[in-house]
């Protein structure tokens, strides 16, 4: 199997990228060296997880230090939903680039369908009705001008796609949403499958909750001789999707990459359809009766 998926741009997206979510400050900048050493060349960014700026100190290092050159690497960054006015997505860029001491990111996602007030918390009285069409026009622009070589979603359901698709002049190159064996989005994938566009699965470890001791991974574990990380990981790449693992521990980032020479057979593939489905990150944040979304199926639309 490749290292790379290709994105509807003709771009390729490495099949494994490093998630920063819960990345914290005085860790995540040697995690950064630490990942790109190891052979991670996509870094998952976002500026709701406060540590751009130090990912930009570990980037800047790694370019003057010759481990890595700009062109090699894969950086997404995300467009929270306090700025999805279309007068401040390109604020919104150019903040992120600064901190990452970047010129141009290779991926811009929208990270979630909802909106709050400028500068607002996911509080009720910060709901604004989003105006994704608009949302995107500005996206376009981003990508028009070379700050955002490939645009895209996240935790979009596929009616929200079909919607998008409808308008949009540049489609979504990407919806990076929750994927694992334990949440398998088999609807989402058919969609975006038939639409050209690649999902990019987050959680893929399920948070190393129980997914990373269910028999079925156990068993393939075991047969395989590799690790139920590796082999959740293995399952994504398998099901047509990248894979964003996030891992501060540098055994447990070597691990994760270690999913390339070998693959999960198809009698031991089908097992996984026997996992228990459930959504990890329901976005219970996003439901409130003063949202658009009163409802999880509003946000949703059905998707399983
Ligand atoms: N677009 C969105 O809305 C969205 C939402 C959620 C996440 N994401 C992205 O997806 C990334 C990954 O998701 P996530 O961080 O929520 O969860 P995850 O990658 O599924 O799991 C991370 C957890 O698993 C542990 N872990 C890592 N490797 C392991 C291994 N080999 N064996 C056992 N445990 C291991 C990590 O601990 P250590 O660090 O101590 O190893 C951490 O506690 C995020 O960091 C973020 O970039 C995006």
């Amino acid at each position: 199997m490749a290292r790379f998926f290709e994105l509807n741009t003709r771009a390729k997206i490495p099949a494994v990228g490093l998630g920063t979510y819960q990345a914290e400050h005085g860790v995540i900048e040697a995690t950064i060296v630490a990942a790109v050493k190891a052979g991670y060349r996509h870094i998952d960014c976002a500026p709701l997880y406060n540590n751009e700026k130090e990912i930009g100190s570990a980037l800047k290092k790694l370019f003057q230090n010759a481990i890595v050159k700009r062109e090699d690497l894969f950086i997404t960054s995300k467009l929270w939903c306090s700025n999805l006015a279309p007068e401040d997505v390109p604020e919104a860029i150019n903040l992120t680039l600064e901190d990452l001491q970047l010129d141009y990111l290779d991926l811009y996602l929208i990270h979630w369908p909802y909106r709050l007030k400028k500068g607002g918390s996911p509080t009720p009285e910060n709901f604004l009705p989003p105006d994704l069409p608009a949302t995107w026009a500005a996206m376009e622009h981003l990508h028009a001008s070379g700050k955002a070589r490939a645009i895209g979603v996240s935790n979009f359901s596929s009616k929200k796609l079909e919607d998008l698709l409808a308008v949009a002049k540049v489609p979504p190159a990407v919806n990076q949403v929750e994927c694992h064996p334990g949440w398998q989005q088999a609807k989402l994938h058919a969609f975006c499958q038939s639409n050209g566009i690649h999902i990019s699965g987050y959680t893929p470890l399920a948070r190393s909750k129980e997914l990373l001791g269910h028999p079925v991974v156990s068993m393939v574990a075991e047969k395989l001789g590799r690790t139920p990380a590796q082999v959740v990981l293995r399952w994504g790449l398998q099901s047509g999707h990248s894979v964003l693992p996030k891992s501060v521990n540098e055994k447990r980032l070597i691990d994760n990459i270690g999913i390339f020479n070998w693959s999960i057979p198809d009698d031991l593939f089908a097992k996984f359809s026997e996992i228990e489905q459930e959504r990890l990150i329901p976005g219970e944040f996003a439901v409130h009766p003063q949202s658009v979304y009163k409802t999880f199926d509003d946000l949703w639309d059905g998707d399983n």
